[in-house]
């Protein structure tokens, strides 16, 4: 039994460890599409056919459930997908839903008119694709009124992580954070909206400032999913676990390694 999860490279492994953990008895299989990342300097239709051929090799690999453990295919890729492609037999979850229930503090189909909520002044760090959609701000303001989101588009971070270049990817995360201050300079709280900035959430923090809340993507997908399977256990899928990737395993499975400090196996995809 295996549900998918699929990111452009290794920020889904963010996603993977929080969801192995909530949910111990099921099998995932992991694609890391290495060999087109990053994504998010790419157009919203580069993204959608890169996003729907990995998830149809998901779904041949026997999981009837996909989660987009990516941001910017979840913003660029995910309504097109589900309202012109999925087939009625599979589903396909992004990770923006999550995020905005927490942050809005209601369900998803909550559909009563926008409210005010704890949080006034947010600051969203994602790839410039992911910010170019505003997708964020758009779910946002269906239900929560006077929150001002102020995006900062961060280029570089993803192609510094994937390399394995943390002293780039630090100081790349300063000057973003910089920025971002000088647009809004006391934010409450921080949406790390990309699943590879959780890989550098010390420097995020720093550079914020110890008040400033960061919001955890990935334990919020990872109880949204548990609730899901939970509520839909046909759509554990079949198959064993495995590590995918399009682009040279030793390389990923070296970089995952060192992500995770565990050894993570990657096959070619
Ligand atoms: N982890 C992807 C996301 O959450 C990275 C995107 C990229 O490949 O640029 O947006």
């Amino acid at each position: 039994m295996a549900v998918g999860i699929f990111d452009s490279g290794l920020g889904g492994l963010t996603i993977w460890d929080a969801v192995q953990k909530r949910l111990p008895d099921h099998e995932f299989v992991y694609l890391a599409d290495s060999a087109n990342a990053p994504y998010g300097v790419r157009d919203a239709d580069d993204i959608y056919n890169l996003t729907v051929a990995a998830t149809q090799r998901l779904f041949d690999a026997g999981c009837d459930l996909v989660v987009l453990a990516c941001n910017t295919a979840s913003a660029a890729a995910l309504r097109r997908m589900q309202e012109s492609w999925v087939p009625s037999d599979k589903r396909v979850l992004g990770v923006f839903v999550p995020l905005i229930e927490a942050l809005t503090e209601r369900q998803w189909g909550d559909n009563s008119p926008p409210r005010e909520v704890s949080v006034t002044e947010v600051a969203l760090f994602a790839t410039p694709a992911t910010v170019a959609t505003r997708a964020f701000q758009r779910e946002l303001a269906f239900r929560a009124i006077g929150v001002d989101v102020e995006a900062q588009a961060c280029g570089g971070v993803v192609d510094a992580i994937e390399d394995g270049d943390f002293i780039l990817a630090e100081a790349l995360v300063k000057s973003h954070v910089d920025a971002l201050k000088r647009k809004m300079p006391h934010p409450q709280c921080a949406i790390l909206g990309c699943t590879h900035y959780p890989l550098m959430h010390d420097a995020f923090q720093d550079a914020l400032g110890a008040d400033v809340r960061v919001f955890s993507q990935a334990e919020l997908v990872a109880e949204s999913l548990a609730d899901y399977l939970n509520r839909h256990p046909d759509k554990a899928g079949q198959g064993s676990a495995a590590f995918l990737t399009t682009g040279d395993p030793k390389k990923v499975s070296d970089r995952a390694t060192q992500f995770l400090r565990r050894r993570l196996e990657f096959q070619s995809a």
